[in-house]
């Protein structure tokens, strides 16, 4: 099965080719410019999408020394997402399928991410314990098959990238916040600072509005409401900050795994390409005999090779969609089907 996979839900575009399982090209755009605007704009990002979406089909194909012709499936996200950027990769993806007489299927974008461990050459285990860490989505979940997808926990409130993207901007950082954080954490003492980590009354479910409030307070009880931080405090507070973010991850982690009986343990999303939380799951996974799959970087951002693959699932699973699919029920009924909490 040859599968042309499109992503467009916020801001990278990206298009890549799974053929028989392996994958051929995986190409991805980022919009860089959002930074000025400390940000994602949903209409810039829809623009921008337009734009470089024909020439990187094409580019995708071409590398993957294939073309329209040989291509099986076109798979596309359906969301969730930003509702303009996903209808034009949504929309293109029908329209391709449609015009060349393909199947056509639509791919939940966390689903994507849950199954991106199996891009690498070490594959989770099913039941695994996945981690999904991403600008938008927090959750800790038990993966009993393609189709079979238990709940443990869930954000209440800011999700883990987003609580990197704030803080960051609350430090005078720019956006994307995460990877500039984690620069400079590398050279901070962790411990200088204390800040909270949330207990909730599901054990599974994660808070980190407080934590990001509890930065707020430091900086203006230390430096003022309206004052710069110096540079040279920066590596101590961003160290500290993102110790209690791996502490909050990892607590409930571990907690899983005295709990369930898994065989592995993925972790996917945006952030996890951090290195500190990637260490500290390995270290986890090492203790307690289980096999850690974290995604390489080109499969934790938003990548089109965890869609393809999601929809090549799909098929195999003989999930069938109609035609006329619309992206917005497709994601509760996607959900329905394969989120038990
Ligand atoms: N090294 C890093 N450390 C921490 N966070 C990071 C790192 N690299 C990227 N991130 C964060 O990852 C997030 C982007 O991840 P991703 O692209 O998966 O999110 P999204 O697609 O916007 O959200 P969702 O997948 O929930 O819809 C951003 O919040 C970014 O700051
Ligand atoms: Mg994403």
């Amino acid at each position: 099965m040859n599968v042309l996979g499109i992503e467009s839900s916020c801001d990278e575009t990206s298009a890549a080719v799974l053929s028989e399982g392996i994958l051929k090209s995986n190409l991805i755009a980022s919009q860089d410019f959002h930074k000025k605007y400390g940000g994602v704009v949903p209409e810039l990002s829809s623009r921008a999408h337009l734009q470089i979406i024909v020439p990187l089909v094409k580019d995708s194909l071409r590398k993957a020394q294939t073309d329209l012709r040989e291509i099986d499936v076109v798979a596309a996200t359906a969301g969730p997402g930003l509702i303009g950027a996903l209808l034009v990769g949504l929309s293109f993806a029908k329209g391709l399928a449609f015009s060349a007489h393909k199947k056509f299927v639509p791919v939940n974008h966390i689903e994507g991410h849950i199954f991106s461990g199996f891009l690498m050459e070490k594959k989770p285990e099913f039941p695994y314990l996945c981690l999904v860490i991403s600008g938008g989505h927090t959750l800790l979940l038990i993966v009993k098959s393609d189709t079979e997808i238990i709940k443990l926990g869930t954000t209440v409130d800011d999700a883990a990238g987003e609580a990197f993207d704030k803080v960051a901007k609350l430090l005078g950082l720019d956006y994307p916040g995460g990877p500039l954080i984690q620069k400079l954490a590398m050279k901070g003492n962790p411990k200088k600072i204390k800040f909270p980590v949330a207990q909730l009354k599901n054990p599974y479910d994660f808070s980190f509005s407080g934590l990001k409030t509890a930065v707020l307070r430091f900086k203006q009880k230390e430096y003022g409401v309206n004052e710069k931080i110096p540079e040279s405090d920066l590596p101590d507070i961003t160290a500290s900050f993102q110790y209690a973010v791996v502490e909050a991850l990892t607590q409930k982690v571990l907690k899983a795994l005295h709990e369930f009986n898994v065989k592995s343990i993925s972790v996917v999303g945006g952030v996890a390409a951090n290195s500190s939380i990637r260490s500290s799951i390995e270290e986890i996974g090492n203790k307690f005999g289980k096999s850690v799959v974290i995604p390489d970087l080109q499969f934790c951002g938003d990548n089109a090779a965890m869609i393809a693959y999601r929809g090549m699932q799909l098929v195999k699973a003989g999930v069938n969609f109609p035609f006329n699919y619309n992206a917005f029920p497709s994601l509760k009924k996607s959900y329905l089907r394969f989120w038990k909490t």
